[in-house]
């Protein structure tokens, strides 16, 4: 089983939010990658939309595209992240930027996504709720997540491990979380009217669903 940590710390291995991901990703027991995103090169989005024209392309030439291509052949994605001001780091929400692709094919379909936060605090709930709902935009179900304020990271390993046991399981057994699907169905019929009304714009996108036969 393919497990994906993409970590969004700026603070390397110092970062504790890393080392509870490492927990969860112990937990699945599965084989487990880890990207820091302190150290690849990500620029931010310019709205070119040569994304949407061409799949998997980008005028910026950077390691965006390589790090979604490691969560396209993931099956259980990581995102971990510091609370920034109640908020994913700048790095995540620019690899997100990055991903609309995503979004407008579903691409991450049929993977299951945690979410591992850390902060001063422990008030998290905002942010995991946010990496919940980018995890359904592009397809993936949310398996769940985990946060902790630094002073008791130590007491979380049996909730991170049990998390990350849940992923494994959802992924081994396809669950599915019917009240994400019920909003991913009505996500998707937004995006199936907008692919059709730019099928001349995005001639790609418009292949990918019809290849896929949600058109
Ligand atoms: C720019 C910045 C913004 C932060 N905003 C918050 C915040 O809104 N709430 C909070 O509880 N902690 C906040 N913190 C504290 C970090 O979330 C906390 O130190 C976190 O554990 C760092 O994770 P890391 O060790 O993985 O880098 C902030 C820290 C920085 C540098």
């Amino acid at each position: 089983m393919k497990i994906l940590i993409i970590s969004a710390s700026p603070r390397g291995e110092e970062s504790n939010t890393l080392k509870l991901a490492r927990e969860v990703a112990s937990g699945t027991g599965g084989k487990v990658e880890e990207v820091k995103l302190s150290h690849v090169r990500l620029e931010f989005c310019r709205a070119c939309n040569l994304c949407h024209r061409k799949i998997m392309a980008c005028a910026l030439k950077d390691d965006a595209f390589s790090v979604l291509e490691k969560m396209l052949t993931a099956e259980g994605i990581i995102l971990a992240s510091p609370n920034y001001i109640n908020q994913v780091t700048g790095s995540l929400k620019t690899l997100m930027d990055r991903s609309s692709h995503f979004i407008h094919c579903l691409r991450l379909s049929g993977k299951y996504v945690a979410g591992v936060v850390s902060s001063g605090s422990g008030q998290d709930s905002q942010v995991l709720n946010y990496i919940g709902q980018y995890a359904n935009l592009c397809g993936a179900q949310y398996s769940g997540g985990i946060s902790s304020a630094v002073s008791a990271l130590k007491e979380k390993t049996p909730a991170a491990l049990a998390l990350g046991k849940k992923l494994a399981a959802d992924i081994q057994q396809q669950f599915v979380y019917h009240d994400q699907v019920a909003l991913m169905e009505n996500q998707k019929e937004h995006f199936r009217r907008l692919i059709e009304l730019r099928k001349n714009e995005w001639p790609e996108e418009y292949e990918y669903w019809r290849q896929q036969g949600w058109l």
